[in-house]
């Protein structure tokens, strides 16, 4: 069969994959190729076991695997054959060298834009689809015109990803915006033209958004420090209902029903997780430091650091409750994964909290649906009494407390007389996401320590 276009993506990742799927699904004339340099990633792409999991995907990739959509690691003829270049590839925080801690790595992007100069042998549009530092387009740029003795003319073109993973398919078949920024040129407004007859195959044509580059790589950041930061005001507010009475639920209902503040990201929690809140924050305060702006720094560095807080606030608290001391005590951690839906566990707050636990000589279990494998290769270097386990009701028994990290909803389905009778006494319900109904579990003979409220303790 012969397709209209040929898009290809570089890098088979959360964003990759799906935005990709979706693509094919909605672009039946198109030929989408997804290319990593991962082999396994790659066959488990191409098996029935996809490498993540994501509601929806399975059945998406399903339809569209084998008729317009293809994963492979040939990147060389992928990007020869290619008319657009997605780049989806990680960029990381910097753990070495200028910048450490902070800045983003730009060493993969960099690679794939040498790798891009190296094998085509026409036009192409080059998108960035990964979340990059504003400016970096002008370094992509720099790279594709050094040594362009085959004359080819690159457009760069930047499409940050706004999916949040565990709605990844929803949010690319139902967007609130699709954001496309480029070269106010001629040559770059064809191409972000090229870009959004892509997306009008089912976005409707009001809610993209055409922005110069800079202002598209600068809004992706900021999305994430905006959204990030609802997460840490909410949950310093969470510190003080503790001390106060009020309920931390109670209060983010009755400030989100402001219109102008919005019910969502008010959850408080354990703290924010996944793989780039913290990185992407982190980012714009490098940048902002390195354009002479400190207290633009500060005030961001301030949602990481308050995030951190949170973490450490939540061990605190469930040791000085439990008599302060959880030595030899089993502690059934429920949930591992940075958030619900998804096996993902990059920067999940339950990897602090099980490593504080372990450093005060506890017994951890841990319990997921999804999660488990990256559990255990998150905590493989810890020394301690640490066990896993595939069911909760398992997890639970003899244990001295429970604690719940990751909100599944699993967990409010399960039997909690059954439970408290397995546990040893007394027992403790320590809630980091007010999952559970306090005053319920309260009677059945828990003690309660919920994240944003008063404790309940039997006497
Ligand atoms: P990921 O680590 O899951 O996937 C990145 C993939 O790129 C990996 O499979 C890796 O092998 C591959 N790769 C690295 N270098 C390569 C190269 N030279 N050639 C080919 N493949 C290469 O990362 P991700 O979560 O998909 O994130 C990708 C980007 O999208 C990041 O910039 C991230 O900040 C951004 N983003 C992520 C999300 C999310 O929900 N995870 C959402 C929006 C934006
Ligand atoms: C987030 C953004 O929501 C996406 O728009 C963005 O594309 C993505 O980052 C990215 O750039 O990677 P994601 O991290 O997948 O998506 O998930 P979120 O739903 O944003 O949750 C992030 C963390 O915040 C989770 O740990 C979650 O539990 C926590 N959270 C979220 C709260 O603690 N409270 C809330 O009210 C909401």
């Amino acid at each position: 069969m012969s397709f209209d276009k040929h898009i290809v993506c570089i890098g088979a990742g959360y964003v990759g994959g799906p935005s990709m799927a979706v693509f094919a699904l909605k672009c039946p004339t198109y030929k989408i190729t997804v290319v990593d340099i991962n082999q396994d990633r790659i066959n488990a792409w191409n098996s029935n076991q996809l490498p993540i999991f994501e509601p929806g995907l399975d059945d998406v990739v399903l339809q569209t695997r084998g008729k317009n959509l293809f994963f492979d690691t040939d990147i060389p003829l992928a990007i020869k054959e290619a008319d657009i270049i997605f780049v989806s590839v990680n960029t990381p925080t910097k753990t070495f060298g200028k910048g450490k801690g902070k800045a983003a790595d730009l060493q993969y992007v960099e690679k794939v834009a040498r790798s891009i100069l190296e094998n085509a042998d026409r036009d192409k549009i080059v998108v960035e689809k990964s979340t990059l530092p504003v400016r970096t387009a002008e370094a992509i740029k720099g790279i594709l015109y050094s040594n362009n003795e085959k004359n080819i003319r690159f457009q760069v073109v930047s499409n940050p990803e706004f999916l949040a993973e565990g709605t990844a398919v929803d949010d690319m078949l139902d967007p609130d915006r699709v954001l496309i920024g480029s070269e106010q040129t001629e040559e770059g407004l064809k191409a972000c033209q090229e870009i959004i007859s892509i997306y009008e195959h089912w976005v409707p044509r009001d809610k993209i958004i055409t922005t110069n580059l800079w202002s598209s790589e600068l809004t992706k950041l900021v999305a994430n420090a905006f959204l990030a930061q609802r997460v840490s005001s909410i949950n310093s507010i969470s510190a003080l209902c503790e001390k106060t009475g009020a309920n931390v639920s109670e209060v983010a209902y009755a400030i989100g029903r402001d219109r102008r503040i919005g019910p969502k990201f008010l959850r408080a929690s354990v703290g924010f997780g996944g793989s780039c809140f913290k990185k992407d924050i982190l980012n714009l305060v490098y940048i902002a430091e390195s354009y002479g702006l400190p207290e633009v720094a500060q005030y961001w560095e301030s949602v990481v650091a308050m995030n951190a807080y949170q973490e450490e606030r939540f061990v605190d608290r469930m040791v000085s409750f439990m008599f302060n001391t959880v030595a030899g005590k089993r502690i059934a951690v429920f949930g591992f994964a940075f958030k619900v839906n998804t096996g993902d566990t990059r920067e999940a707050p339950a990897i602090h909290v099980c490593k504080r636990l372990l450093s005060e000589h506890a017994q951890v279990v841990v319990t997921d649906p999804k999660a488990l494998d990256n559990a255990r290769l998150d905590l493989k270097d810890c020394e301690g009494d640490l066990t896993f386990a595939e069911d909760p009701y398992e997890a639970a028994r003899d244990a001295h407390a429970i604690a719940i990290i990751t909100g599944w909803d699993e967990y409010k389905k399960l039997d909690y007389q059954k439970i408290f009778d397995s546990m040893a006494k007394p027992a403790f319900l320590v809630d980091g996401c007010q999952l559970l109904d306090a005053d319920q579990l309260y009677d059945l003979g828990f003690n309660i320590i919920s994240t944003g409220r008063d404790h309940k303790m039997h006497a």
